[in-house]
């Protein structure tokens, strides 16, 4: 299936890319991100049609000429190779002004035939050169280079300290600051510790030491060899490795702890039918390496929608491990098949931890507050049920083949998403028995300070994983041409990466990651990263101007779940709810 308006990586405004160019060329792409290589079909075979009308032209007029020319110039056969030469250009190009005059899907290029191909070069090339020459090191989306280069760095484990002073423009809005401790602590000593399942008093219930894990993606959408590396790397860091939702591989086997994400296409754990199958979820679940399950309702690049697996990406690898007919398209519903309520979430929770014995998570995007607190409500009057971890995906978040409006237009942004659902968990007091993690665009140490500040109790990184394994923002994941290697199922682009090597870099890179975290915990005077409040600190909202991140996100998660509960409880919208309000107060 061609997903011609998908997009790789991430949102990007219009500005910083030409969606119809990058749009048009995406080939072959799954929804679940699982990159293909079908081609552009049609335009190729005609532009190979016309390329042999051409080679033709021009070997006749060669063969037909060669005689006469080499008679009649005396300078030898190379002023024959010239002539040929210059007349395979000009057949070339008159070829070139009846096609693009003859076509019709293009006006513009019909209109100015020839030249036309002038501007599709420009436009070709513009990403690259915008990218590399003409954005400021502070501007590029989704991760500005300074971001990359940091992440570069400390991969290769260089030194990665600054000469002069930092490049960050302190007055420009969303610059972050925390506020340090006049007598911060003498060491950069962590104390963070967690132990998730304790709630539910699952049978494994899984400590914790790291706050930043790697995020979910797939084998599939992701090469072997990349998957390969991040857990292996996972492993020397000893922190845990979201599988995706394409099933746990033998490229998640390499070392590392996983999560094992469950999505709706159930894939290792489904029956020939698709359904759920209890007997092969026992065996995967059961496996030593495995100490989480996630079930993951929402993607935040993607929130509702399902995916189709087609056929004819389905590797006998792919099968087996996705448990999947070779063959024939898979379907990855919108939603699970299992509920269509909190009540029957939490007795399919139920089923998978009796199943497994481990801690059982859900992955989702905030939308409405009520839905996050009908979880609240459930947990508070049911003891021992619900989610043992939380995983808030922002609207922001990346993917590996998503529709462009769903990318950049639904689900809230991580920051504010994860602070309704800590209000929401502590507003019904029971945010001592989830643990919550938060991904989308989260890269460097101050990123992970603001999510934890916020209420996370740690987070989940994927694009920043992939920086450290040599990503070099090409935006091309839902293409299979993947130039470093990363997202795509092309062996001979996945061969340039080479794994032990870039799974040091993964190690590496968390490595210092949290270690930064520690030395923003030192100069507040905390041992952990979790001690930080949304007062801890301070966004420039306007040139010159703070104010708390507690007056922000937070304030504003609050302000919007009471508006809108104070809304529905009158059967009203928040606007006409806060207009009602405001003629009662006058
Ligand atoms: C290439 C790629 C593949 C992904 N595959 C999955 C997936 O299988 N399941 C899932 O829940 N999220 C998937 N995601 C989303 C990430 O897990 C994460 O939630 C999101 O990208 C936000 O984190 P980031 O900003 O650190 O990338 C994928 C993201 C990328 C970039």
């Amino acid at each position: 299936m061609k997903l011609k308006n998908s997009i790789d990586f991430c949102p990007l405004p219009l500005e910083h890319r030409s969606y119809a160019a990058r749009g048009l060329k995406a080939r072959g792409a799954s929804a679940d991100g699982m990159a293909g290589g079908a081609g552009a079909g049609g335009a190729r075979s005609r532009a190979l049609v016309w390329l042999m009308v051409w080679i033709a032209l021009v070997a006749a007029f060669g063969w037909s000429t060669n005689g006469y020319l080499t008679q009649r110039l005396s300078s030898g056969s190379w002023v024959h190779v010239l002539v040929v030469a210059v007349n395979g250009a000009f057949i070339g190009v008159g070829l070139l002004y009846i096609h693009d005059r003859t076509q019709t899907h293009n006006p513009v290029q019909r209109r100015f035939p020839v030249v036309y191909w002038g501007r599709w070069l420009a436009v070709e090339l513009g990403p690259l050169f915008r990218q590399y020459w003409f954005a400021s090191d502070l501007e590029e989306k989704p991760f500005s280079r300074v971001t990359r280069n940091w992440v570069y760095a400390t991969s290769k484990g260089k030194k990665n300290t600054i000469g002069f002073g930092s490049q960050v423009d302190f007055e420009a809005v969303g610059t972050c600051t925390v506020m340090p401790s006049m007598f911060g602590s003498a060491d950069e000593a962590r104390s963070y510790s967690r132990v998730i399942g304790n709630a539910t008093g699952v049978e494994n219930p899984v400590k914790v030491e790291h706050f930043v894990n790697i995020s979910a993606m797939s084998f599939g959408s992701l090469s072997s060899r990349a998957v390969s590396a991040l857990n292996k790397g996972a492993g020397m860091a000893g922190i845990l490795h979201n599988t995706g939702e394409g099933g746990y591989s033998p490229y998640h086997q390499k070392g590392g702890s996983v999560i094992w994400q469950i999505g709706t296409g159930k894939f290792g754990c489904r029956d020939e039918d698709g359904n759920f199958s209890e007997d092969l979820f026992r065996q995967v679940a059961g496996g030593d390496k495995v100490a989480m399950i996630e079930l993951k309702l929402m993607q935040g690049a993607k929130p509702g929608k399902g995916g189709i697996l087609p056929a004819s990406k389905i590797s006998a690898e792919i099968a087996a491990i996705r448990n999947v007919p070779i063959g024939q398209d898979v379907i990855s519903p919108a939603r699970h098949a299992e509920f269509d309520d909190v009540e029957g979430l939490f007795d399919f929770l139920d089923l998978l931890r009796a199943a497994s014995g481990k801690p059982v998570g859900v992955k989702l995007v905030v939308g409405h507050a009520e839905e996050i607190e009908a979880i609240a409500v459930k947990m508070a009057a049911e003891a021992g049920r619900g989610p043992d971890f939380i995983t808030v995906d922002g609207g922001e978040g990346g993917t590996g083949a998503a529709p462009l409006v769903l990318a950049s237009h639904a689900g809230v942004p991580m920051k504010q998403a994860v602070a309704v659902v800590d209000w929401a968990m502590r507003k019904h007091g029971v945010r001592d028995r989830v643990h919550l993690l938060a991904s989308g665009q989260i890269a460097t140490p101050i990123d992970v300070v603001v999510a934890m500040a916020l209420g996370a109790d740690g987070v989940n990184i994927a694009r920043g994983f992939m920086l450290s394994l040599g990503c070099i923002q090409a935006l091309e994941c839902n293409s299979n041409r993947c130039p470093t290697g990363i997202t795509t199922q092309d062996k001979r682009l996945e061969r340039s990466l080479d794994v032990e090597a870039a799974a040091q870099r993964v190690a590496n890179y968390v490595t210092t990651l949290e270690k930064e975290v520690c030395m923003l915990c030192q100069s507040c005077g905390y041992s952990s990263p979790d001690q930080f409040t949304a007062d801890d600190i301070m966004v420039v909202t306007s040139p010159g101007h703070l104010d708390y991140l507690s007056e922000l996100q937070q304030q504003s998660a609050w302000e919007a779940a009471r508006e809108r509960s104070h809304a529905l409880a009158a059967g009203l919208s928040v606007g006409e709810s806060k207009r009602l309000q405001m003629v009662e107060d006058a």
